[in-house]
């Protein structure tokens, strides 16, 4: 068994966990909205046409903030089509994701669910086809109180009080050649700063989330975030980050080796913000909105063919990526390396929700189940979420793969919690050796141990379907053992750890 050692000193910390960093993703795409979370056909469908039993999910995994309406989708949508009496509301044909949208779920529908889901509704509007003029008209249809031409459409149709939508994003990966609407830095920082401005004007209680670059793959990279920032920096408040993983040459060392990269992402991003900050003699730090996170690839090569044989019917099974063990560490670990960040990256959305490359999955009128992803992300949002988190200091072993020339094989990220619980989330990336981990808890006063959960002992490529929806799930594990300051427990070869600690704070 090799050994690994984990320092944690609780007077030295990141910060505070936001809470909106546990946030997801609700596109108009594939079976996402339409036999996704809305389907009135079914029979656990409430009155309002919504899934129970995915509200259920929803509510269990501790999704904070849903980003509504796309992704790709807003950059040709007109918002006006989703509002209104639902039968004279327009089909529209989509053409970021080929498909007909009839616009049955809008605005006041989507509103609605994230009430019932208990979650907040964060908004972009499309600077693809449309600008400044129509984001402002959104806003105040949304946020304005009543005595306007929109605030009082709203009324008429239904909802007196504002839906009082705290963040919008000022349109989606502008600068993707796959984007309906594409621009170059210069003309994306320029309508980003003043459609903000127009926004804050009606609205100054908003936040505002700016794109970044598509990814840290793309050519833009860089600098684009440096001309869009230097256009907008003073206007807005977040800028964004996107990043999926892949694994085609079923390499799961290289796989599981790919926070590395996003680590990178992470800093450089931040590097750009405080060049700009500099350079701007700005007072204001600016903080990072990573709305898309995930793993995507499972399903590319299918969605080929049904876009090429089915494109412009209603709700196609598209992005329907079906997560497997392997896909559950990474994702433990992509939540592992943005609460290293927690300073600076204060919301985050699993991309995305339901069905489309997504924690949850259902069968139209039939079951809905948890994919392997589903349970990192509940565990730490319900035990991160308001935590602080605490500097993590890892010594261990580091192995060499295909891509990566030196991956630590524990990873490992400590909060501090407002019960003065102490949680450790814990990956071993080794495939064939447990990790004896010893924690050094020196500053701590008496400790016990509360909770041991484990993600353990599968194939990578073990996952959960309809007709076995729990062969990859959960479990307690063994614990540890305390000895003064110093606590140790096993992390099994390729395993998620969850570890929690009562703490005596006069200790
Ligand atoms: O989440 C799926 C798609 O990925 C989104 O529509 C887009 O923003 C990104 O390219």
């Amino acid at each position: 068994m090799k050994s690994s050692k984990i320092i944690l000193d609780r007077s030295y910390i990141i910060g505070k966990v936001d809470k909106r960093l546990f946030g997801s993703f609700v596109e108009h795409l594939g079976r996402c909205v339409y036999e996704g979370i809305y389907e009135p056909e079914h029979p656990l469908a409430d009155a309002d046409g919504f899934r129970t039993d995915v509200l259920e999910l929803v509510k269990n995994l501790g999704v904070t903030l849903v980003r509504y309406p796309g992704g790709n989708f807003v950059s040709g949508f007109h918002w006006e089509d989703s509002i209104g009496p639902m039968a004279e509301r327009p089909r529209r044909m989509d053409l970021a994701w080929k498909t007909t949208e009839t616009n049955e779920v809008g605005l006041h529908e989507f509103a609605e669910w994230c009430g019932k889901a208990g979650t907040t509704l964060m908004y972009t509007v499309n600077l693809g086809t449309r600008g400044a003029d129509d984001a402002k008209n959104i806003l105040e249809y949304a946020n304005h109180p009543g005595g306007s031409y929109w605030s009082d459409l709203r009324g008429k149709n239904g909802a007196d009080a504002p839906f009082r939508i705290p963040v919008w994003c000022l349109g989606n990966e502008m600068d993707a050649p796959w984007q309906i609407g594409q621009k170059s830095a210069r003309e994306y920082g320029h309508i980003a700063r003043e459609t903000a401005k127009v926004m804050k004007l009606l609205d100054p209680s908003i936040e505002l989330v700016a794109c970044g670059a598509t990814g840290p793959d793309i050519e833009t990279f860089g600098s684009w975030e440096l001309t869009v920032l230097d256009e907008c920096y003073d206007y807005i408040d977040y800028i964004s980050l996107h990043r999926y993983y892949e694994n085609y040459q079923n390499d799961t060392a290289s796989f599981l080796a790919e926070t590395l990269d996003m680590e990178n992402y992470i800093h450089s991003v931040i590097s750009f913000c405080d060049a700009i900050k500099g350079k701007r003699h700005a007072q204001k730090t600016l903080n990072l909105s990573f709305d898309e996170w995930n793993i995507w690839y499972h399903s590319k090569e299918q969605d080929k063919k049904i876009l090429r044989e089915e494109c412009w019917k209603q709700t196609l099974p598209i992005l329907e990526d079906i997560y497997n063990f392997e896909d559950a560490l990474l994702a433990g670990l992509m939540l592992i390396t943005m609460l290293k960040h927690a300073d600076r990256i204060k919301i985050a959305c699993l991309a995305q929700l339901v069905n489309v490359i997504a924690p949850i999955m259902t069968q139209k009128c039939g079951k809905a189940w948890v994919q392997t992803i589903y349970y990192p992300f509940m565990y730490t949002s319900k035990y991160a979420k308001g935590a602080t988190v605490l500097n993590t200091l890892v010594e261990t072993p580091e192995y060499r793969c295909h891509k990566y020339d030196a991956v630590p094989y524990i990873d490992a990220v400590a909060v501090l919690g407002e019960d003065d619980s102490l949680t450790v989330f814990c990956v071993n990336r080794d495939m064939e050796e447990d990790h004896m981990v010893t924690l050094d808890l020196r500053s701590f006063g008496p400790l016990r141990i509360k909770e041991h959960i484990l993600l353990s002992g599968h194939y990578p490529n073990d996952c959960n379907t309809a007709d076995n929806p729990d062969c990859v799930q959960p479990k307690k594990g063994p614990g540890g053992t305390i000895q003064g300051h110093t606590v140790t427990f096993t992390a099994p070869a390729l395993s998620w750890n969850l570890l929690r600690l009562e703490t005596d704070t006069n200790g």
